[in-house]
């Protein structure tokens, strides 16, 4: 079987998807610059699934090396997760954002197209929709319009290169998968959200005020035209949208194929805070500060489609997802 590359493997939604490829059957290789994630990483996928992926630690920037790379291993498919996603950095340095996120994107197909790999399942995201009227988003609707930050307007470019590639080689197959919010971690509790640095994203943050990094959650807004005036979101288990990989994976063919990747159901931030109070069994600090800039109120999937013609559906939801970053911080807290 020819081998599958993926990008941004050692990262959160990356390794979780490795972790099923190798589960089932595939062959899989990393490569990551390890820029926002750890190569122990690596051991604790060989601990959950009994097998080693190979890893090469090489910057998607590095165009010699990644071409030495595809000269090396036959590759007919990759997934694309490696790139940068945090949305106020990209604010502060957008040109980091376009260099690295388009950089890596274009040298990546580059290398592909060289080297006869056909098949590329991307990692976007439901900013591409950026704000509309109506809050569940269909994969028809428009895109690229007010989106209000520059890791957003990557996604979009992202995929309009990659609607122009199928254009130039329709022979290619190109799956673009928008996620919403990723939380949780495997239930082995082995692998999880880890990122370098201070996070910005809801579950890091949670998991750090829990573990007493962090005094108190800020709950940005409670002003919001909402049920309960904080933001809601499609909270959506890291291991189902993994599994949405290998969906997409299987029903992948000449064209480009978008999926949302939600639950369809929206949960409010204080619910989810709520929600971890009640699974934990603890109070979890946090108070109420003005709205963050450039949030949007709700917005949730409409994954009729991936349902429909990947078969695939998400299964657990945010209590089974509490409880596995319960389940990560009890091994990884020290
Ligand atoms: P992550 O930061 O955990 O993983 C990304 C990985 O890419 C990291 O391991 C990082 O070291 C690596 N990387 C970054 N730049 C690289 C480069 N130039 N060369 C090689 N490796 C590089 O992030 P994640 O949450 O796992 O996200 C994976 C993908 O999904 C990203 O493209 C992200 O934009 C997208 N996405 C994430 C979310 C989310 O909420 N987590 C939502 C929508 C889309
Ligand atoms: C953001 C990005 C999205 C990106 C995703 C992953 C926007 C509009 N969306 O999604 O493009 O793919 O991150 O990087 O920028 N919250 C708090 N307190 C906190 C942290 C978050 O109340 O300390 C709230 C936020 O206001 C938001 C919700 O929790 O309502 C989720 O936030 P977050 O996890 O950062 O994801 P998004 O902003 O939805």
């Amino acid at each position: 079987m020819k081998k599958i590359l993926v990008t941004g493997g050692t990262g959160f939604i990356g390794s979780h998807t490795v972790v099923e490829l190798l589960n089932a059957g595939y062959d899989v290789d990393i490569v990551d610059n390890l820029s926002n994630s750890k190569a122990t990483v690596i051991d604790q996928i060989e601990k959950i699934t009994g097998k080693k992926p190979n890893f090469y630690q090489i910057d998607l920037l590095d165009k010699d090396k990644l071409n030495e790379l595809f000269e090396k291993t036959e590759y007919n498919t990759v997934m694309h997760f490696a790139g940068l996603k945090a949305v106020a950095e990209s604010i502060e340095d957008p040109l980091l954002y376009y260099r690295t996120n388009l950089g890596a994107t274009i040298n990546l197909l580059d290398a592909m197209f060289n080297y006869g790999a056909g098949r590329i399942i991307f990692s976007s995201s439901a900013t591409v929709y950026g704000e509309q009227k109506f809050p569940k988003y269909t994969e028809d609707m428009p895109t690229g319009r007010d989106i209000n930050n520059p890791y957003g307007r990557t996604k979009y470019m992202i995929e309009e290169i990659l609607k122009d590639a199928y254009r130039a080689y329709p022979e290619i197959c190109v799956s673009i998968l928008r996620y919403f919010n990723p939380i949780g971690n495997h239930p082995s509790g082995l692998i999880g959200e880890n990122p370098n640095g201070i996070p910005n994203n809801i579950m890091p943050v949670i998991m750090r005020v829990a573990t007493g990094k962090t005094e108190m959650l800020d709950i940005y807004g409670q002003g919001y035209d909402t049920p309960d005036g904080t933001c809601r979101r499609d909270f959506i288990h890291v291991v189902d949208l993994a599994k949405g990989h290998l969906a997409a994976l299987d029903h992948s063919k000449p064209g480009v194929q978008i999926y949302n990747l939600g639950t369809g159901t929206p949960t409010s931030v204080y619910e989810l805070v709520k929600a971890y109070e009640r699974v934990s069994n603890k109070k979890l600090p946090h108070h109420f500060v003005g709205p963050r800039p450039g949030d949007l109120a709700e917005y949730w999937a409409d994954p009729a489609k991936a349902n429909q013609e990947l078969g695939w559906k998400a299964e657990l939801g945010v209590e089974d997802a509490i409880r596995d970053t319960l389940k990560y911080l009890e091994l990884n807290h020290s």
